[in-house]
């Protein structure tokens, strides 16, 4: 269904005025962009090669830290195991390069395990990112099995009186629900499809909507967290862990949300998530602090803006979630997501993010930032920010069949 309801001729042309300015910037023609594009796939996938060299056998990459020369890595139980496998998988679909699809394997089968654990919340990046892309290029009924035995954990997490996923473990009278959970949902939808077993699609329709009621502000920013008594579902405290204040809009939050809501509508074809996606994508792009080259600073709020770090993961989700929008909308909000998308994408493949070859760790961007207020993982490359630029990347050359 495109848009249209709700979100009304009215409010779609406050929406278009006030960002007029940014379709009316001078873009790169899409021929050149898409050149660019072109370019940096097959710089990514050497980047990659590099990358991989650097690894031990059971070890997946989440950072570089430059002034130490230190790679950063985890084993599989963390929730960024799925990201570097998954890459692997978009470029090889990309380039044909059958080394990046062998390490992918490796790295899968490290990953597996993974499918069993019920202590985490993020099996939707860990396991849909890697084997629901597998799947999609070479299904199998192993990946099946996979990806329904993780979404069986995820979905044990689930708390019918609160109406959520569980997200961070805790003391048993807090039930905490971040923003970052709407990326997990994804993986029940496909074990729906795989099962023909609703419950799956079931919890994650009612997480969404619970998420929608207590998670968003009146200008549709998200709180990050979101506790919750387990016993009655009563919201007991809204903060922003990762952000710079409880008020403030986390900008890795925000592409969280507009992803989640994105991919809500792709599976439920409701058109209320349609609205909640173009409203989370209204407040990104008209905020008077997103930078000209559309790459947002760590938080929309932070205190030291212009100065404040830039977050390139933020920015890469965001350019993938509207590519993917741009697709569901009507013109004229089709054509200002693309562009928006475009000028990020545009910024992420110049080289003041984008990495030369060996250097960055083997890494494809620069400037993301992990956990600000901990004091970690600040301007460095991110695991999860190379994935969703790979992703745009791959969407952008996908839809450009139409151009
Ligand atoms: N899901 C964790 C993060 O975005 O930092």
């Amino acid at each position: 269904m495109m848009y249209s309801l709700k979100w009304g001729v009215a409010s779609l042309f406050i929406f278009v005025g006030t960002i007029a300015n940014a379709q009316n910037e001078k873009h790169p023609s899409r021929k050149s962009l898409l050149e660019t594009v072109e370019k940096r796939i097959k710089e990514s996938a050497s980047q990659y090669t590099f990358l991989m060299q650097e690894l031990k056998p059971d070890r997946f990459p989440v950072t570089y830290y430059e002034d130490k020369g230190q790679l950063v890595t985890s084993g599989s139980e963390p929730w960024v195991g799925g990201f570097y496998p998954g890459g692997l998988l978009y470029l090889y679909e990309l380039t044909g390069d059958t080394l990046l699809y062998q390490e992918a394997l490796r790295k899968m089968d490290v990953l597996k395990k993974e499918q069993f654990n019920i202590t985490t919340h993020d099996l939707g990046f860990m396991m849909y990112c890697s084997f629901g892309n597998a799947k999609r290029l070479e299904p199998k009924p192993a990946y099946d099995s996979i990806l329904v035995n993780s979404a069986r954990s995820l979905a044990s997490r689930f708390n019918p009186k609160v109406g959520c996923l569980r997200s961070w473990d805790s003391d048993s009278s807090q039930f905490m629900v971040i923003i970052d959970n709407m990326v997990n949902l994804e993986l029940l939808f496909a074990a729906t499809k795989m099962t023909g077993d609703s419950s799956f699609y079931k919890i994650a329709v009612e997480h969404a909507n619970t998420t929608m009621k207590h998670h968003f502000r009146p200008d549709y920013s998200s709180h990050h967290l979101v506790i919750y008594n387990p016993g009655n579902g009563e919201v007991r405290k809204k903060q922003t862990v990762q952000g710079a204040s409880d008020s403030s809009a986390w900008a890795r939050g925000q592409a969280w949300g507009l992803y989640g809501y994105t991919v809500m509508y792709r599976e439920t074809g409701d058109p209320l998530y349609l609205e909640q996606a173009n409203r989370i994508g209204q407040f990104i792009l008209n905020h008077p602090h997103l930078p000209a080259d559309g790459i947002p600073y760590w938080d929309f709020d932070a205190e030291d803006i212009p100065a404040a770090p830039r977050d390139a993961s933020a920015g890469a989700v965001i350019c993938s979630a509207l590519l993917e929008l741009s697709g569901y909308v009507e013109q004229p909000l089709s054509e200002i997501y693309l562009k928006a998308a475009e000028k990020m994408l545009q910024s992420l493949t110049s080289p003041t993010y984008f990495s030369d070859y060996g250097k960055n760790g083997g890494f494809l961007l620069r400037h993301g930032v992990g956990n600000y207020p901990r004091h970690a993982d600040i301007d460095v490359p991110l695991i999860y920010a190379d994935y969703y630029f790979i992703e745009s990347m791959a969407r952008y050359k996908r839809m450009n069949a139409r151009y």
